[in-house]
This record gives structure tokens, C-alpha cells and sequence, in this order.
């Protein structure tokens, strides 16, 4: 693995700093593979992110796109992740509508929905059960309590290490969440981080040791490249060693 800590000044240098990154990885995925994979994080902070690869003029057909975690509403809740995507971006690009695979959540259960996911997922990479397919970008974010995709705190699916994808938990509100030793396969993992209110998790995520049942984000340690993307409102005390 190799890390990257990067502070920009504020939330627009993030985004256009994150932008800049995506679209290195996706040329040199296209050039090499022909195709380009990534994986969405949900919340708020990417929402401008998706905004701006929405005005790019990209080889869309052969970019496929996946979400890392989703709430386990109807696409058209408000708090659907897909939702606030397609919103944002999707809708707005030609992007062939068999390049985005939202995660399912009409199954009336979560483990079912879970499984048909991983299911899809094994079927698009061609990846044999127990192998960990490599998507070229995953993005991630983290919540202040150190939670990151739908990975929280003391909860289960901090310890499935067989799946791809399992049943997340959020207050007793179930989420469909990419598996940690999913995430640690991709080629790229990006977090954006921002806000004051992400210093005091970050400051345990980065600490010596600390409690990864308690800051699930320290699990997050893919096999490729680990960029923190972080504003300084969030990570000023963090400037790589
Ligand atoms: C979700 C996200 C979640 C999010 C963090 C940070 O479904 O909510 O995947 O993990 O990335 O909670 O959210 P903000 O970007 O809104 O701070």
C-alpha cells in the first residue's frame, strides 16, 4: 500500500484535487483494461465532485460505476445514495444505462439484497467465489464517528472477511455496505474528508494504535494506492510526516 495524505485549503481545492486523480486513474484504465471502474460514496461531500464530472466530456461508455454503500430505501428516497448520484451526475451524461449497477434494495430483506449485489458483482468482474475482484476507484467518506461506506461502529459487518458485500447497520437502520476486504482490493481507495467536525476521528484513524472496532476507517488499508483527500478545517494536524 502506498498512502497519500494530502490537506488542501478548502472543500473546492478537495474536489477539483479529487477530479484531478479520478480522471488520471480512469485514462490509465481505460488505456490498460478498457474500461474504468468506481465505486461511489454516498453523504454529502462528493455530491459537488459528481457535479463536476458531470460538465467532463468522458469516454462514458466505458466508464462503469458502482455505489460502496447504500441505504436500504427505494432509488427514489431522498436518502438513496443512487439517487443523489444520478441527480448529481448520471442523469445528466450519456453513460449507457448498463455501466451504472446500483445497489438492489427492493428485496424486502437486506441479506437477500446483499447477496443478489455480490452475486451481480462476481458475474460483471468474471471473479470466482472467495476472489476479491479489483475495482480501479473506490470512494469513500468518513463520518465523525469514524464509520466510513456503511461501516460503523461495533457493528457486524466490521467482521465479515468472505463477502464482498454484507448487511451494514446504522442505529438499527439497515444499509448495504462493500465488505472492508472488498474495499483493500481495489487498485485506488480516495477518501474526502471535510469539516472541523472529522478532526477528532481522524486524529484516532491516523493514531499509532487506537480501536478499529471503534474507528472502522482504520481497516481501510487496500493492497494499492490510499489517498486522504482532506481539508484543512479537517486535517490541518495531519500534513504528512
Ligand atoms: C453514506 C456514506 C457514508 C458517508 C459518511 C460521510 O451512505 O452516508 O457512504 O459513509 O460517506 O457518513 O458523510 P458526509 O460526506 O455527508 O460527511
Amino acid at each position: 500500500m502506498n498512502k497519500h495524505i494530502e490537506v488542501l485549503t478548502d472543500t473546492d481545492s478537495l474536489i477539483a484535487r479529487a477530479q484531478e486523480l479520478i480522471l488520471k486513474k480512469l485514462e490509465a484504465a481505460i488505456q490498460m483494461r478498457g474500461r474504468f471502474t468506481m465505486a461511489l460514496a454516498g453523504g454529502s461531500t462528493p455530491k459537488p465532485l459528481y457535479e463536476s464530472l458531470a460538465a467532463g466530456n468522458l469516454p462514458w461508455d466505458k466508464i462503469h460505476v458502482f455505489w460502496g454503500d447504500e441505504r436500504y430505501v427505494p432509488p427514489d428516497h431522498p436518502d438513496s445514495n443512487e439517487r443523489m448520484a444520478r441527480l448529481a451526475w448520471l442523469d445528466r451524461v450519456d453513460i449507457p444505462a448498463t455501466n451504472i449497477h446500483p445497489i438492489p434494495t427492493g428485496e424486502g430483506n437486506p441479506a437477500v439484497s446483499a447477496l443478489k449485489y455480490e452475486q451481480h458483482l462476481q458475474q460483471f468482474f468474471q471473479a470466482a467465489p472467495g476472489v476479491f475482484p479489483a475495482l480501479d476507484v473506490i470512494l469513500l467518506g468518513m463520518g465523525d464517528d469514524g464509520h466510513t461506506a456503511s461501516l460503523f461502529p461495533h457493528t457486524d459487518a466490521l467482521k465479515v472477511r468472505d463477502r464482498l458485500i454484507t448487511v451494514g447497520n446504522k442505529d438499527g437502520q439497515p444499509r448495504i455496505t462493500f465488505t472492508y476486504p472488498f474495499i483493500n482490493a481495489a487498485r485506488c481507495v480516495m477518501f474526502l474528508v471535510a469539516g472541523a467536525n472529522k478532526r477528532m476521528a481522524l486524529g484516532q484513524v491516523f493514531a499509532e494504535s487506537s480501536d478499529s472496532e471503534q474507528y472502522p476507517s482504520r481497516l481501510i488499508q487496500p493492497h494499492g494506492e490510499l489517498w486522504w483527500l482532506l481539508d484543512a478545517a479537517a486535517g490541518s494536524e495531519l500534513e504528512q510526516k
